[in-house]
């Protein structure tokens, strides 16, 4: 098969089997040609994408940008922050006047679950969802899968383990979905009030116990806290929750086995893992930025309908 069953990247909850492994594949080559003394390929030179920031980003925003330059398309970026959303211009009224210019694509991060799919329902561009809310963050997801088969071969019965702050985190519940479709099984592991009680329901394995969780998976995937996203306090402290689930060197050396450690950033040093972690031969922290940007022009390229 060589084209996506959908025309907008929403989430993976929306995607089939084959559209995953179809951009995996795809992004083989892309790592292929950044890769290579000139990086650029004239693959979607007619095309213009909008990149909608309505909340802040690193990784994701350059990965895209990188992504959209590395293909000739145009880009144009827009950040919530030095915009007229600040004068009181609503979501709909700031994409139709960006859309007025002619884009082809946007690619949207936002605070809200469902604003992508909001979007995708009033305008005619195709949509990427750059993550919204608490709810997906796909291209996160199919960059962390191509990740670790690049490490570990195919996901099929392989273990994969996500540590941390399951409730507020939209790249627990992309990769869950994704690992799942991939064939892998999937445990969630953190403190049962940052775990959602839906979650066993998606065939998702809970532990609260860091230690047991480490020594049953292949791969330890620690998220960050995001405390920007609870107005409640759901555990009694930063360094009681490291004490519980922060991983340190002495941890994953005294397990029973080599096991990859990823995090999608951006990291809290020393709160779900010490500096020596994130910067040791397990971890494949920096491979999954690196792949980031394969992901992101496999996404673009097969949603623009380029085979
Ligand atoms: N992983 C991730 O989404 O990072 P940013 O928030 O920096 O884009």
């Amino acid at each position: 098969m060589s084209n996506l069953s959908v025309n907008h990247l929403l989430g993976i909850k929306y995607i089939t089997k084959n559209d995953i492994e179809l951009i995996l594949e795809t992004a083989k080559s892309f790592k292929e040609v950044i890769n290579r003394p000139i990086k650029k390929v004239p693959s979607l030179r007619d095309l213009t994408v909008a990149n909608l920031f309505f909340e802040n980003s690193t990784r994701t925003r350059l990965s895209f940008e990188l992504a959209q330059k590395r293909l000739s398309a145009d880009v144009v970026n827009f950040s919530a922050a030095s915009s007229s959303v600040k004068k009181g211009e609503t979501l709909i009224d700031t994409v139709n006047n960006i859309l007025a210019m002619k884009v082809d694509m946007v690619v949207m991060r936002h605070s809200s679950a469902g604003a992508a799919e909001f979007l995708s329902r009033k305008v005619k561009s195709k949509i990427v969802n750059a993550g919204d809310g608490a709810h997906e963050h796909p291209t996160q997801a199919l960059l962390d899968a191509f990740s670790m088969q690049e490490k570990i071969g195919d996901l099929k019965g392989k273990k994969i383990a996500i540590v941390g702050d399951i409730l507020h985190s939209r790249v627990a519940l992309s990769n869950i979905f994704c690992l799942q479709k991939l064939g892998a099984e999937v445990k969630v592991c953190g403190p049962i009030t940052l775990i959602p009680k839906y979650i066993e329901s998606l065939g998702v394995k809970v532990e609260t116990d860091l230690r047991k969780t480490l020594e049953w998976c292949d791969v330890a995937n620690m998220l960050r806290i995001q405390l920007e996203r609870q107005d409640i306090k759901f555990f009694p402290s930063i360094r009681e929750y490291t004490m519980l689930y922060g991983l340190d060197k002495t941890l994953l050396d005294s397990l029973s086995k080599k096991i990859l450690i990823m995090h999608p950033g951006p990291i809290n040093r020393g709160v779900e893992i010490t500096s020596e972690v994130a910067d040791c031969s397990q971890s494949i922290i920096l491979d999954q930025v690196e792949n980031g940007v394969a992901i992101r022009m496999a996404v673009m390229f097969l949603l623009a309908g380029r085979q």
